[in-house]
């Protein structure tokens, strides 16, 4: 039995509009708001935050956001800051390797996303992952270390953090790692947060993401030091995302 409680992300991503994203997080609710032993997020587009929350008040799924710009306010058009989402949700994704890929985003951009959540009071869900060529060079363990320091520089608030290890190989191809792939890699990370800070590196939560689903969740979730799934496709589909929540809640 683990100490730490179980987390299920979903992560939309740039899927539903606002009617859709309003009627699946009603879905989400209605099927799994009775479990509670499971710690559950859903992280809709932004535009969705609002209409969502109202959705969500009151009941047992917290809301998060997938990216926040550090800067406070002032002249970055089209970005949104953490005080823009204060208030409206607890946690916020970072670090995906989708903006590390196609925005281009570094980690020491990904390091100041995280303390500037931390100083504003939300949970930063820090992801890392190798794509499949480090993985092939059988360096992943090395690349996973490098990176989870250097999105880390500066960050203090362990209490907030979950980690999110995300193979980019494993991410929507329908071939997750492997129980035993994902488990060496979160043991790699939360290595990496004990020698950071031994008092409480230990519970800090670490979550596997990459092709979950109803089938593999329940696998991945016996591995010692995962304690939950960043969910992708299959947290847009409110009876197969709600599954996977009660076979968490039975782990
Ligand atoms: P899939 O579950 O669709 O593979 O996506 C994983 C992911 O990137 C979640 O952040």
């Amino acid at each position: 039995m683990k100490h730490r409680k179980t987390v299920i992300v979903g992560n939309w991503k740039m899927n539903t509009d606002v009617q859709s994203g309003i009627n699946l997080a009603k879905q989400i609710l209605d099927l799994s708001n009775n479990i509670t032993n499971v710690e559950k997020i859903i992280c809709p587009p932004f535009v969705s935050l609002t209409s969502i929350a109202k959705v969500l008040k009151g009941s047992s799924i917290q809301l998060g956001a997938q990216n926040v710009n550090p800067n406070e306010n002032g002249a970055f058009t089209g970005e949104v800051s953490t005080a823009m989402l204060h208030g409206l949700v607890s946690h916020v994704v970072i670090g995906h390797s989708e903006r590390r890929m196609f925005n281009d985003e570094s980690s020491d951009q990904v390091a100041a996303k995280a303390v500037s959540l931390s100083k504003a009071g939300m949970n930063p869900i820090l992801c890392v992952g190798e794509d499949l060529s480090i993985r092939k060079s059988g360096k992943a363990v090395n690349f996973i270390a490098k990176q989870l320091e250097a999105s880390l520089k500066g960050f203090s608030n362990w209490n907030s953090l979950i980690i999110a290890y995300e193979p980019i190989w494993a991410i929507g191809t329908g071939e997750a790692a492997t129980s035993a792939q994902a488990q060496e890699m979160a043991a790699v990370c939360r290595n990496i947060i004990c020698n950071l800070t031994p008092d409480l590196g230990n519970s800090v939560r670490v979550l596997y993401g990459g092709s979950v689903n109803s089938k593999n969740v329940a696998k991945l979730l016996e591995q010692p030091d995962i304690d939950g799934a960043l969910v992708g496709g299959a947290s847009l589909n409110a009876q197969e995302f709600s599954n996977l929540i009660k076979l968490a809640s039975s782990k």
